[in-house]
């Protein structure tokens, strides 16, 4: 059992963060790495990209938005309450080198993966410019930890209630124009990483992806989590979850992604509240 010893609600209580107990993965977890949760004996099994690990606590930390009838089941866990499973690190860890000037970018829930990359790039000696967005200001998560690792912070919102009016796309347009990157990191919505990989190309520009398909054993023996880099299939849990974006086949993966979207509704709709109980 994994005590949950700490649990925020971020983003109008949309994105939930939970430190684990989880001693010996905390020992172990590198950034980019993630661990799949389980809630209790029936649940489904959850990937989960680890935003912290804290090996003197002996905890790592989580943040996941609620968009199923498995992540409406985790964020009924209050402190004190426990994940049956963890199992972990899973997955390669980012590759962490001074580069040069590095652009990290990240869309929503996206950021909480982003952050650890973003701090193991800056502890390795590059010059960080971070690019963070959110439809809405309520919606922007690690912002002060993002700053806290960043040369340069530019916030976004797509309704202007907070920093750039617009998507981080549109920054990184500018940032294109007047800097020479040697790297850039996105992590969000599929599409923007679609949209980051597509600018960065014309400028030769190397882009690292963190992708989150379905997963299911984790270990690289269902095939579940196949994606199509440069052509070939590769497993995200033990290949990725990062990869080159220049090579994802970014169409592919977002039709295995919408693949259980009813599935998933008729599920969230056969929930029974447990307040009923
Ligand atoms: P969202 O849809 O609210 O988008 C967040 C931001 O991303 C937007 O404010 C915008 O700046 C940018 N964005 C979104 N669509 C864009 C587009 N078409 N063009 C340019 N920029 C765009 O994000 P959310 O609801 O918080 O969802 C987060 C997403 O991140 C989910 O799709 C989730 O699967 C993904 N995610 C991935 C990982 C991972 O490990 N790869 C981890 C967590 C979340
Ligand atoms: Fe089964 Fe990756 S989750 S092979």
């Amino acid at each position: 059992m994994h005590e949950i010893v700490r649990r925020e609600e971020m983003a109008s209580g949309d994105v939930i963060l939970n430190e684990i107990e989880a001693p010996l993965i905390a020992k172990k977890a590198k950034p980019g790495q993630f661990v799949i949760l389980k809630a209790d004996e029936r649940g489904e099994r959850i990937p989960l990209t680890m935003a912290d690990a804290d090996p003197e606590r002996g905890t790592i930390t989580v943040i996941y938005k609620v968009v199923g009838k498995s992540t409406e089941l985790f964020k009924s866990l209050e402190e004190g309450d426990s994940y049956q499973d963890a199992v972990g690190p899973l997955g390669q860890p980012t590759h962490l080198e001074k580069v040069g000037t590095v652009a990290c970018v990240g869309g929503g829930t996206g950021v909480a993966v982003l952050y650890p990359i973003t701090r193991g790039l800056k502890g390795a000696g590059n010059r960080i410019i971070s690019i963070i967005g959110a439809r809405t200001a309520d919606r922007i998560i690690l912002e002060e930890e993002m700053r806290a690792v960043s040369d340069e912070l530019f916030v976004c919102t797509d309704d202007g209630s907070r920093g750039h009016h617009g998507f981080v796309t549109e920054i990184l347009k500018r940032v294109l124009e007047v800097e020479t990157l040697n790297l850039a990191v996105a992590v969000g919505p599929v599409l923007m990483m679609k949209l980051v990989s597509d600018m960065t190309r014309p400028y030769d520009v190397k882009t690292i992806v963190s992708l989150n398909p379905i997963m299911i054993d984790g270990t690289g023996m269902c095939g579940g989590c196949r994606v199509l880099v440069d052509g070939e299939n590769k497993f995200a849990c033990v290949d990725g979850p990062e990869f080159d974006g220049h090579k994802v086949d970014f169409d592919q993966l977002m039709q295995r992604l919408d693949a259980y979207q009813s599935e998933e509704r008729e599920s969230s709709k056969a929930h029974r509240c447990r307040l009923d109980e």
